[in-house]
């Protein structure tokens, strides 16, 4: 039996699967995450811990924690989590893949289509009653999108399923970057490598798709952005520090870019000052990526199977660190 702490809602299944198991929980039933001394305080004992992307884990929080086995991480980011110290002090991680790839994408792309026909503006329109008569060139001229040039900045799981989608769906040349030759998107989407360069130059759609790390943090600035087609849009549904944010209104506002679609934020759940303020072609949604009740759910069991594996001394299914540790 061990102590577990749930920082924050996941639903009572998951809590209960915990107990059934013969485990101590402690369940934080709240919407908002501790502050640091209270996270410090409630990790004490704590020995297998349930976190949500929003609890930064990190040295300060490790420090206080001198039982703690293993960190179930609700997320398949896991940048909130120093894995590092982690692993140095024998502490196992998992994240949760596979489960929201496809949903992921599927946000991905409604986000896409959303900024490239403008939906959210045509709906203020309807909304304000302004629609008074068809016009065969209406102030939401959008974009089209099939059979355009998708730029996948990122081509893991998640960055594959949106590449599908482009081609398989809407006949979209394809364009990525990544760490390697995916042979098998090359060879299933005749998706084409690049480098990031010459993805921002030819791309009409660019989803960022990559993990945030020191590498990709502020990958996109002005000076990125200032390489993209100015009728070029860009989608992320992957970690907001990835793009500049003020620089991002800049390009919005001097028309460098067409538009952006933004899930994720610089400093969640704020935005940068000015961006909640302009509407004109840029669409924002408050981190849904993965947010549908399956795979929420799917989220949270496979937390659950990770934690009770680590804590039961078998290796996780989706551990990050089980070779690194001492
Ligand atoms: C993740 O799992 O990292 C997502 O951002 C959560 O929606």
């Amino acid at each position: 039996m061990a102590k577990i702490l749930i920082t924050q809602h996941i639903g009572e299944a998951g809590v209960q699967k915990l107990r059934e198991a013969g485990h101590e929980v402690t369940y934080r039933d709240e919407t908002e995450p501790m502050t640091l001394a209270e996270l410090q305080t409630a990790v004490r004992y704590t020995e297998g811990l349930v976190c949500l992307l929003t609890d930064k884990v990190d040295t300060a929080v490790l420090d206080a924690a001198p039982h703690l086995k293993m960190i179930a991480n609700v997320a398949v980011g896991y940048d909130n989590i120093d894995v590092g110290v982690a692993s140095k002090r024998g502490i196992l991680v998992s994240n949760t893949p596979d489960v929201l790839t496809e949903t992921t994408a599927d946000h991905a792309f409604a986000l896409l289509l959303a900024i490239a026909r403008r939906v959210p503006e045509a709906d203020a329109f309807m909304r304000a009653g302004s629609y008074e008569k068809f016009e065969m060139f209406p102030p939401l001229l959008g974009l089209d999108v099939y059979g355009k040039t998708l730029g996948v900045v990122g081509m893991g799981r998640i960055g594959a399923a949106v590449a599908r989608r482009g081609a398989l769906g809407f006949g979209m040349k394809v364009l990525y970057t990544a760490n390697g030759v995916k042979t098998a998107v090359e060879q299933e989407l005749s998706a084409q490598k690049a480098t990031l360069p010459e993805l921002l130059r030819q791309s009409d759609f660019v989803s960022i798709n990559v993990p945030l790390t020191p590498e990709t943090h502020h990958l996109f600035t002005l000076e990125t952005f200032r390489q993209m087609k100015p009728t070029a849009c860009l989608i992320n549904t992957a970690r907001g520090p990835v793009i500049k944010e003020d620089d991002l209104l800049v390009a919005l506002r001097e028309g460098i870019i067409w538009g952006a679609a933004l899930d994720v934020f610089e400093a969640e759940p704020k935005m940068a000052p000015g961006l909640a303020e302009y509407h004109e072609r840029l669409v924002v949604a408050p981190h849904l990526g993965s947010a549908t009740g399956e795979t929420r759910q799917k989220m949270v069991e496979t937390a659950v199977t990770n934690l009770l594996a680590g804590l039961a001394g078998q290796p996780p299914p989706n551990a990050l660190n089980a070779e690194q540790l001492p």
